[in-house]
């Protein structure tokens, strides 16, 4: 039997991606890892000792401690999480520090991860790669629906602002900023739910369902 494949899910905050590669794990039989909550977890541990995220040498020194009860914390979404990933990501150390945990998690029994930088970065030989974008504004609406359901108080407005600031640091960072890989599969939920963003995956990456 064949290797089991990697398969890389890109794209921005709130496109659908944690859902669907989350699908796609449990319907192939795969591990799943979420690279964005080994970010957050550093982002959470240098607030913690009180440095500012940004700081490249507080932020190596929370990578390189982190240990997998850092990613089980109960505090790692909201806006103050959301923002301090986005600063400790800028940090090449960071992004070094995290990148043979991610190898290693794919490399031996396939795996699905999603992330900003799997297909271009962490595994640029993957042998499935998506990249699933929606607008800023149907995102943003996703974002706001998730916290209200959480019971956080948001404001559409606000968090369209931090998505597209979000957007625009992720994509404007010199080391792994987000963008496709070239020989991505390009997958726009704007018009999607998840069930039919799902069966689009499917399709793209060329497996049927079971039971369709
Ligand atoms: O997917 P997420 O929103 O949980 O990601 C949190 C932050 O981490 C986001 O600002 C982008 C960054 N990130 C990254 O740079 N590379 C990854 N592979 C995953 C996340």
């Amino acid at each position: 039997m064949s290797r089991p494949p990697v398969i890389a899910v890109d794209g921005p905050a709130a496109a659908g991606k944690g859902t669907l590669a989350r699908r796609l794990a449990a319907e192939l039989g795969l591990p799943y890892l979420d690279t964005g909550l080994l970010y957050r977890a550093v982002g959470r541990r240098v607030l913690d000792t009180g440095a500012d995220p940004a700081d490249p040498a507080a932020a190596e020194a929370a990578a390189l401690g982190l240990t997998a009860a850092d990613t089980a914390r109960g505090d790692l979404r909201g806006p103050e999480a959301d923002r301090a990933a986005s600063a400790v990501a800028a940090i090449p150390a960071v992004r070094a520090a995290l990148l043979d945990f991610q190898r290693r998690f794919g490399a031996q029994n396939g795996a699905v991860l999603d992330g900003r930088d799997i297909g271009t970065v962490v595994f640029p030989q993957a042998e499935h790669k998506l990249f699933v974008t929606a607008s800023p504004e149907v995102r943003a609406r996703r974002r706001f629906l998730e916290m209200q359901g959480r019971g956080q108080a948001a404001e559409y407005d606000t968090v369209l602002a931090e998505i597209r600031a979000r957007d625009e640091q992720d994509m404007n960072r010199a080391v792994a900023p987000l963008k496709p890989a070239p020989d991505a599969r390009l997958l726009d939920t704007s018009s999607l739910d998840a069930d039919a963003a799902f069966a689009a995956a499917m399709e793209l990456l060329g497996v049927a369902a079971a039971g369709t």
